[in-house]
């Protein structure tokens, strides 16, 4: 069968017929916001990289929470900016701290929106590496324990589910068995499992004060080049008790997502990051593209490459278009 007899046309014609035949759709549901909480009171400081986004004191992230649930979008990701850094990354696993204490705030007055809590020593270290340094290496197995406890910490403030970004081999069991052995069994795991060491993160370590203060991620986050090992990780984090898996950054990694979505049978998270936003809002600024339209059709193309949930700092703008436009 060909041209003149097959016109693919035909089902392009007119609105009707295209929503008819639509393979892919982009829902508010698929949402997850994410938010930078720091200490003290009425605080909602832009971060000059990422228009549009703030590191916010509690009352202000309550208020964000609010405005997640009333546009239906149903959870947040919490980053925190503690109070104090040192070499373990102690502020990360302390419950007096500041994501504990926002997650305790948003479940005691939102009790119906999901939080997950960003599992990661990084922010809360004085080097910025995601795990414990030894000898100007980042040591894996005595950073276990550490994210082990700060994952319970989140779980104990009412956390409904940890998200580690650490990318420390054996974190998905440690942090399994620590739940377990406290009576957390229920609380899902989202593995950050495919996390690149990409250029794309740049604006995020403005936003949560969390830049590497010697060398980079190179020893821990994976190789741009490199897909099948995305798989080898996967596997790892599904047999260590992963709930959920991510891939990230989203956008350049469109192909990693359709394979992890075909070779695994959970939930398939894609993080639209920082600097994938920041391209957009920096051109959209100049006026050089309808921003509206350039989001929703990348948030989509993530979900047509498999992603089953998506991560964006666009989530509340988009969530208004979503609406606009039905
Ligand atoms: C911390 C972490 C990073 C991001 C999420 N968790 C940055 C990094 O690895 O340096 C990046 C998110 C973004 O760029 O939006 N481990």
């Amino acid at each position: 069968m060909q041209f003149p007899t097959v016109r693919p046309r035909r089902l392009r014609r007119t609105e009707a017929l295209r929503r008819f035949v639509r393979e892919t759709t982009l829902s508010v549901n698929d949402f997850v916001y994410p938010l930078f909480v720091v200490h003290g009171k009425n605080i909602k400081e832009p971060i000059a990289s990422m228009p549009g986004v703030y590191q916010m004191s509690p009352d202000q992230i309550l208020r964000e929470g609010e405005s997640c649930l009333k546009l239906g979008i149903p959870a947040v990701m919490l980053f925190g900016l503690p109070a104090y850094k040192d070499e373990k990354g102690s502020s990360a696993f302390d419950p007096q701290e500041i994501v504990p204490q926002t997650v305790m705030l948003l479940k005691r007055e939102l009790p119906e929106l999901l939080v997950i809590t960003d599992v990661c020593l990084c922010g809360y270290t004085g080097h910025g590496h995601c795990g414990v340094v030894e000898n100007g290496e980042v040591k894996n197995d005595a950073t276990l324990p550490l994210l082990a406890q700060a994952a319970l910490v989140h779980a104990q403030a009412g956390a409904d589910m940890v998200a580690p970004s650490d990318m420390m081999d054996g974190r998905v069991a440690a942090i399994r068995k620590l739940l377990d052995q406290h009576h957390y069994e229920d609380i899902p795991i989202l593995s950050y499992a495919v996390k690149y060491a990409s250029a794309f993160y740049g604006p995020f370590r403005h936003a949560a004060d969390s830049a590497p203060q010697f060398g980079d991620r190179r020893s821990y986050q994976m190789d741009p080049a490199n897909i099948r090992e995305a798989l080898k990780e996967v596997e790892l984090d599904l047999a260590e008790g992963a709930d959920l898996l991510m891939v990230k950054p989203a956008l350049a990694y469109l192909d990693v997502i359709r394979a992890v979505k075909e070779k695994t049978n959970v939930p398939v998270v894609a993080y639209n990051v920082s600097g994938e936003y920041s391209l957009v809002k920096a051109a959209a600024e100049k006026g050089w593209l309808e921003e509206s339209k350039i989001v929703l059709e990348m948030l989509l193309s993530m979900k047509r490459a498999g992603a089953d949930i998506i991560l964006t700092y666009h989530a509340k703008d988009a969530a208004l278009w979503l609406q606009e436009r039905s």
